[in-house]
């Protein structure tokens, strides 16, 4: 814009001000409206009192026994997700169609890609050294088999960290990401019977994913390069603990917040199940702790949700050990 183009700007700008700058105020005197609109008529304003009713108010509850149009969500399994026990439904209650998985994915590219990632992986851009609780990846055993309604409570009502999406999203939306999200699952677990069925190259597949592992690797490498000249220690670990957001989920001073305090946990003994399902009791050592945190679905500790984010298997050998190092000085020996 020239100098011309912001004068005419910044002028219609304060012709804009001067019109609108009086609504609003107190004024003693009748505003100067020039043009009459539904402003100007005869009614109450919210909260203001009415001696027609003999409640006093204005404001008037619906009349009991009825439910205005539009507003009967007596279809728990509809908007809610659940059947009537209360339970997730298995199946969306909604038809699934070309039409529907396209609105879903629009919709999740919109408001779920920032943390879950495009393909749902958990590699969202914002999950990128900002401080948040990493996203888990949807490509997960727990998260195929949870039923659609569980899928759905995530958006509706949010989840552990997660905040509620239910204001910004509508209902039908709600269901056509469930929709897509479980597209975005069958995508990634295709068994090489099935793939052979379809008409793909499974040689240049190999590759690209060969390619994508060997650059997880080169990633991996160059973060242990980085931080080799660091030695580990427990003040290290602490300021770890925050960049990485462990501490939304572990207090130090004994409370249970979604995962286990980590105050007296090193060297204590811990009750957990296996991945096998068997359940046992485990010495929280130096191994423990390793792989409670580079495989956090290995051993599910008792009373605690496997919701452990499976997201920090690229720490470097140094930065583990530091948070190791940290954990250790929480406890009393
Ligand atoms: C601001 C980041 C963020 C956004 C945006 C976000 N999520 Fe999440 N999501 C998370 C985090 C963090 C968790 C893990 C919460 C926990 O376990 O404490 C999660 C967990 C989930 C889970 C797993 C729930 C479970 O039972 O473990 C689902 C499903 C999910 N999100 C779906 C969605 C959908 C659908 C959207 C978009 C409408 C979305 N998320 C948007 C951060 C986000
Ligand atoms: C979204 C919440 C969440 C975040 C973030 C999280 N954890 Fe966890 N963590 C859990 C839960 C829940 C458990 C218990 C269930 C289990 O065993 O997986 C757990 C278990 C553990 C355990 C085993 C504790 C015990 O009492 O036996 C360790 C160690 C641990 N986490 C370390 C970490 C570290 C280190 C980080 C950050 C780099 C971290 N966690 C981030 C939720 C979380």
């Amino acid at each position: 814009m020239n100098l011309n183009g912001i004068k005419k700007a910044a002028g219609i700008l304060a012709v804009g001000v001067v019109l609108s700058g009086c609504q609003g105020t107190l004024s003693e005197k009748t505003p100067i409206h020039p043009n009459l609109n539904m402003d100007q008529q005869p009614r109450k304003e919210a909260q203001e009192v009415n001696n027609f009713f003999a409640d006093g108010r204005s404001m008037r509850q619906p009349v009991e026994g009825t439910v205005a149009r539009g507003l009967r969500k007596a279809d728990a399994a509809y908007y809610e997700g659940v059947d009537e026990n209360g339970e997730w439904i298995e199946e969306m209650p909604v038809e699934l169609t070309r039409a529907l998985l396209y609105r879903g994915k629009e919709r999740f590219e919109i408001f779920c890609t920032p943390c879950h990632g495009i393909t749902g992986k958990g590699d969202g851009m914002i999950m990128n050294g900002y401080g948040y609780v990493p996203a888990p990846t949807y490509h997960q055993d727990r998260l195929r088999e949870a039923p659609d309604g569980e899928i759905y409570s995530a958006i509706y009502n949010g989840v552990r960290n997660m905040p509620s999406y239910a204001h910004q999203i509508p209902v039908e939306d709600r269901w056509a990401i469930v929709g897509y999200i479980r597209a975005l699952q069958a995508s990634h677990n295709v068994s090489e019977d099935e793939i052979k069925e379809y008409d793909v190259d499974l040689s240049s597949i190999q590759a690209e994913y060969n390619a994508a592992q060997e650059k997880a690797a080169e990633l991996a490498a160059a973060k242990e390069a980085k931080s080799a000249g660091t030695p580990a220690s427990a003040e290290r670990g602490k300021e770890l603990a925050a960049t990485y957001a462990c501490e939304t989920c572990h207090s130090t001073d004994g409370t249970a917040v979604i995962g286990p305090t980590w105050q007296n946990l090193f060297g204590h003994e811990v009750k957990v199940t296996t991945e096998d399902g068997e359940t046992m009791t485990v010495t929280a050592d130096e191994d423990y702790i390793k792989e409670s945190i580079l495989n956090p679905g290995a051993k599910i500790v008792d009373g605690f949700a496997p919701s452990m984010p499976n997201a920090y298997s690229a720490l470097s050998e140094s930065d583990l050990q530091s948070i190791l190092e940290y954990i250790k000085t929480l406890s009393e020996h």
